[in-house]
Parts: structure tokens; sequence; C-alpha cells
């Protein structure tokens, strides 16, 4: 069976997503890789508006394609921010509601840190 990739190699396709981030409001672009356990990589960028509460992140927006592509056990997200080197960034409020629906048991990779989502959002809402 095909090795899954590295944490590190997860923030490389992040950052490669993010170079493609629609950032013109804030110029902040964030990248994320999202790993499914069958090995496969589906990446996001934050695509902002200029009605700036339509903005979305570059996670939920990985999410979104992964559901969209019928994908799901998501095993890790690597998530990152470009920056004069790659910035470290955690995901938002939103996002982390939005990972504990998809992804409660999934690890969040991050430039020099790693957490699992029910770290970054204990005690999440749910209906399941
Ligand atoms: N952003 C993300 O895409 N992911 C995060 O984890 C934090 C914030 C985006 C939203 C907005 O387009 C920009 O970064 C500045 O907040």
């Amino acid at each position: 069976m095909k090795r899954l990739p590295t944490d590190r190699q997860l923030l490389t396709a992040a950052r490669r997503a993010a170079k493609n981030a629609y950032a013109p409001y804030s110029k902040f672009k964030v990248g994320a890789a999202l790993l499914c356990k069958d090995g496969s990589v589906v990446t996001g960028c934050n695509v902002e508006n200029a009605s700036y509460g339509l903005s979305i992140c570059a996670e939920r927006v990985a999410i979104g394609r992964a559901i969209a592509e019928g994908r799901g056990d998501f095993v890790a997200i690597g998530v990152i921010a470009l920056g004069k080197r790659g910035q470290d960034v955690t995901p938002c409020g939103a996002c982390r509601q939005v990972l504990a629906e998809f992804a409660p048991d999934a690890r969040v990779i991050c430039e020099g840190r790693a957490f699992k989502v029910k770290e970054l959002l204990p005690a999440a809402f749910t209906l399941r």
C-alpha cells in the first residue's frame, strides 16, 4: 500500500495551494491540504470577497471540495500561511466547528506544531 504523505509534505501541498489564494483585502494567503485515509490529498485556499464577511477560509474550501468529490475519512489537515517563511496559522473558530463535523479525529498540522481537532475545539457542538 502507498505510504501516506508526511506532515512536511502536507504542508508543502498547503503552501502550493496558498499561492492560489484570492486575498486582495487581507493580503493574507492561506493554504490547506486535507489528507484522506486512502492517501489522497485535497487542497484549498482562502477566497475573499469585497463583502468581507463572505470570505471563506482555506480549510473550509478544502473540506467542501473533498465532500463534493465524495471523499471522507479525513486523517489530517495541514494549514499554512504565506509569509517570509511558512507562517504559522491555526484554524479559526468557524473552521474548527466544521472540522469537528467532518474530521473529528483528524490531526491539524501547523508550522512547527500539531493538534487534534478535539484539542482545538473541546466539547464541540454536535447533533450526531
Ligand atoms: N484564514 C484562513 O483561510 N484560514 C485560517 O485558518 C485563518 C484565516 C483567512 C481568512 C481571510 O481570508 C484571511 O485569512 C485573513 O483573516
